[in-house]
């Protein structure tokens, strides 16, 4: 066995061992497709650790890269690919991923790949030659029109974050198809596979966190993240039709910071960014995330976050005057602090937002089912309506089944 070989092997061990690989079939082709033929110059050991590896940069923006493995294996459970089927991609990128669901549909299947850089798609189809996948279509476009050629798909994926439900993408599935993508909800990336019933509605089959690459081009959006500072010091909003307060204003309240609303529950990073943090987006809309980047990271304002991807994060929502903020000391629960002179009330409110998550047991992305709902639905108390520039999103919290 050579080295490749056995690196792969431990790959695939890993990811069954942690839950994120599931099923024989998926289990099947992350030990046969080479990963490391994808990632030409990366290292055998690079190519196999459970790491997103960069592969093309400019300006210091990672415009593309092969996704972390362990991301790779859960989508691939969520797409819950068969032989004979047809899949469209959005994200070609390195090939990998297009190999892999290539491997699954087998031979009485195709797979067609799109990705909007043309050297992004000459590279992958010289990774796809090499590996033994020859017969995967790749097309250089902006894949915010999918491809429509080739439609209908049993299956519509896309690879890289969204922030709209193209009805380009739904036109294109066939009927009973299911749609996978990563999408910005109230400031949190969800992996949302949304099913296609006969009624014409789709409705989430799953839902996961993830971290993607965002779309380029028409379907882009506006970019929603804002400096506070040249420090390192930012502040996104979770809900683009809800603007952010002015940036100046967030920045002297942060530097002004006053009570403090003990909460009496440790919270983990993904409670902060898609557990709670989720819950108050969704019930709050302007709710926004607060991140601390390089300088702002070692601040000691920024050392009462939680470490979310290489940065210091949490979640705040604004009151006049300043924003409240969810913070935590390492080894000790997690407290509301208010900035600035926002005065009492936002903390209360947030607090008691805060009890009924736990009262809920922690509900986190998984728990969250999405409807794409014809305009004009209602929620019911607890859920939500989230608009997209195409869209209506209704997301409920799934609750246990009555006793
Ligand atoms: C995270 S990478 C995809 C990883 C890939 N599936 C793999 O297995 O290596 C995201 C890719 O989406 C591509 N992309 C961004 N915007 C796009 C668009 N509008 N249409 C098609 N591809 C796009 C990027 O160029 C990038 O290659």
């Amino acid at each position: 066995m050579d080295s490749a070989h056995e690196a792969r092997a431990r790959m695939v061990d890993a990811l069954r061992r942690d839950g994120r690989v599931r099923s024989d079939a998926v289990a099947r082709a992350m030990g046969a497709i080479p990963r490391h033929v994808f990632l030409p110059d990366s290292t055998v050991e690079t190519a196999y650790a459970d790491s997103a590896v960069v592969t093309k940069v400019v300006d210091g923006v990672a415009l593309s890269s092969a996704s972390q493995p362990s991301m790779v294996a859960i989508m691939l459970e969520q797409l819950d690919l068969h032989p004979g089927q047809r899949v469209l991609e959005v994200g070609a990128g390195t090939g990998y991923n297009a190999a892999l669901m290539a491997r699954l549909v087998g031979a009485a299947g195709a797979v067609t790949s799109v990705d909007i850089d043309e050297d992004i798609v000459v590279a992958a189809a010289q990774h796809l030659v090499a590996a033994g996948y020859p017969d995967v279509l790749l097309v250089t476009g902006d894949g915010a029109l999918g491809h429509p050629a080739g439609a209908p798909y049993d299956r519509v994926v896309l690879t890289v974050g969204a922030a709209d439900l193209r009805p380009e993408w739904v036109a294109q599935l066939a009927a009973g198809g299911r749609l996978l993508l990563p999408l910005r909800v109230r400031g949190s990336q969800l992996s949302v596979a949304l099913d296609l019933g006969a009624d014409g509605v789709l409705r989430s089959a799953s839902v996961r966190s993830c971290a993607f690459i965002r779309l380029r081009g028409q379907g882009a959006g506006d970019e929603q993240i804002v400096a506070l500072d040249d420090g390192g010091w930012w502040a996104e909003p979770a809900d683009g039709g809800v603007p952010l307060p002015e940036a100046a204003h967030i920045r002297t309240a942060l530097d002004r910071p006053g009570a403090e609303t003990p909460l009496g529950v440790r919270l983990s990073a993904a409670d902060v960014w898609d557990g709670l943090g989720l819950w108050l987006a969704l019930a709050e809309p302007s709710t926004f995330r607060l991140l601390a980047r390089d300088a702002a990271a070692g601040s000691v304002v920024a050392s009462e976050l939680v470490e979310v991807g290489g940065a210091r994060a949490t979640v705040a929502v604004p009151g006049a005057g300043g924003f409240v903020a969810i913070v935590q000391d390492d080894g000790s629960p997690a407290r509301i602090r208010s900035h600035g002179d926002v005065g009492a009330e936002p903390a209360s409110r947030i607090a008691a937002l805060v009890d009924a998550w736990v009262g809920a047991e922690r509900p986190h992305s998984a728990d969250l089912q999405l409807t794409v709902a014809p305009h004009g639905s209602t929620a019911a108390v607890g859920d939500c309506l989230v608009e997209l520039p195409s869209a209506t999103v209704l997301v409920e919290h799934l609750r246990p089944p009555a006793a």
